[in-house]
């Protein structure tokens, strides 16, 4: 990375750093998912606190502590972590995302801390995940049924579960119990083979018959239609696969991850700014800046893996391989450039860092504030500042 993309990264961080100070105070006691008129709402509440996104403010805390050091970031965190005590008592609530629930709190406080009881909590929730294999089709359920009304979801897996496995990695690392892991990486083949496309793109939603585990079809879920590109899909599998190669090793995982990023990167605008699908309409032309963060970081920890694969073979004098990754790189910083230059609301009044975010393609609210679209971006700017 040049010197000058280094010396920005850091200005652009120490004025995260400088709005998070205000922002953190004001919202110290919520568990933030967007913001109304620029004030966060709250998801702390018995009714929404089993959310997805729910372990991403105190992800944020923690980056947070990282940066400064200040201890009330490590309080906050804290707070977020046990106030999820209550999912985790929840069945209902307990659905496949445990990895962004308890990877950003729980193992995140663990890590720094030692914490019993966060690492308690982080292998409750690894063994519920684990729980949630489908033997017959090798792939994790996704989502629990919301009561008669809804479609039987029993055999629903989606790509974002991708995100989820190293939480199952973490686990067999912690525990040096293979289980969580075998299971990870045959959820992991069951996806390579089921959710990516020939060109690289990756389907959203994937139905198997739950007995005898055949794939049945896709669906286009969050995104425009079925076989479309839903681009926080295409950004969650090439970040996740990077994720299950960086933990297991396994080959075939990095070049999944490089074939979803030369899809992702070939259909980046000339403007940077990605839209919530890049198979959708040009009219309305919505935007969603979270899956422009989560690629970004994405393609960060793809070019740091093949620059550790490079080296390695330098060092083994194998031949080294032409593309070190640089063009990951160039692709992670453009858009990082573009979300800070246009796409970040700097206002210390606001409590929210990106604007344009869209949940869903089909939903009836379109680009506004996402808890998590902040938390990756903070990710991939210290990831470039290697921290
Ligand atoms: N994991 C659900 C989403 O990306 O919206």
């Amino acid at each position: 990375m040049s010197e000058e993309y280094r010396i920005w990264a850091r200005d652009v961080l120490a004025r995260v750093t400088e709005k998070m100070e205000k922002v953190s105070v004001r919202s110290a006691d919520k568990i933030p998912y967007t913001t109304k008129d620029g004030v966060h709402d709250d998801w702390s509440g018995d009714d929404r606190i089993g959310w997805w996104t729910n372990g991403f403010w105190g992800g944020m805390m923690w980056q947070m502590y990282e940066l400064t050091g200040q201890e009330r970031y490590r309080e906050i965190a804290e707070s977020v972590e046990r106030k999820l005590d209550r999912v985790l008592m929840d069945a209902q609530s307990m659905d496949h995302d445990s990895g962004f629930k308890w990877l950003p709190t729980s193992v995140n406080c663990y890590r720094q801390t030692g914490n019993p009881a966060s690492r308690n909590r982080a292998l409750l929730a690894a063994n519920n995940l684990a729980g949630r294999f489908n033997h017959a089709g090798q792939f994790i359920r996704a989502w629990n049924d919301w009561g008669d009304n809804g479609p039987d979801r029993r055999g629903w897996a989606i790509i974002d579960c991708m995100m989820n496995l190293p939480l199952l990695y973490w686990a067999s690392e912690e525990t040096k119990d293979p289980r969580f892991a075998q299971t990870a990486m045959r959820h992991a083949d069951t996806a390579m083979r089921c959710f990516v496309r020939e060109d690289g793109s990756v389907n959203h939603i994937v139905e198997f018959d739950v007995d005898s585990g055949a794939m049945v079809r896709s669906y286009g879920g969050q995104g425009y239609a079925d076989g479309s590109s839903w681009t926080r899909g295409q950004a969650w599998g090439l970040y996740g696969f990077a994720q299950s190669f960086r933990h297991t090793g396994k080959q075939a995982y990095l070049e999944t991850a490089v074939r979803i990023a030369d899809y992702f990167i070939a259909h980046i605008p000339e403007s940077g700014l990605i839209p919530v699908d890049f198979c959708q309409p040009m009219e309305p032309a919505w935007e969603d800046s979270t899956a422009a963060a989560i690629a970004a970081s994405g393609l960060l920890e793809i070019w740091q893996l093949l620059k550790g694969k490079r080296e390695e073979s330098t060092k083994s004098a194998e031949s080294v391989p032409e593309d070190d990754g640089r063009k990951y790189l160039e692709a992670a910083e453009k858009l990082l450039r573009t979300l800070t230059d246009r796409r970040v609301n700097w206002d210390d009044a606001a409590d929210n860092l990106l604007e344009k975010c869209t949940a869903a393609y089909h939903d009836k609210d379109h680009e506004f504030s996402i808890i998590y679209g902040d938390y990756y971006l903070i990710e991939a700017l210290m990831k470039l500042l290697q921290l």
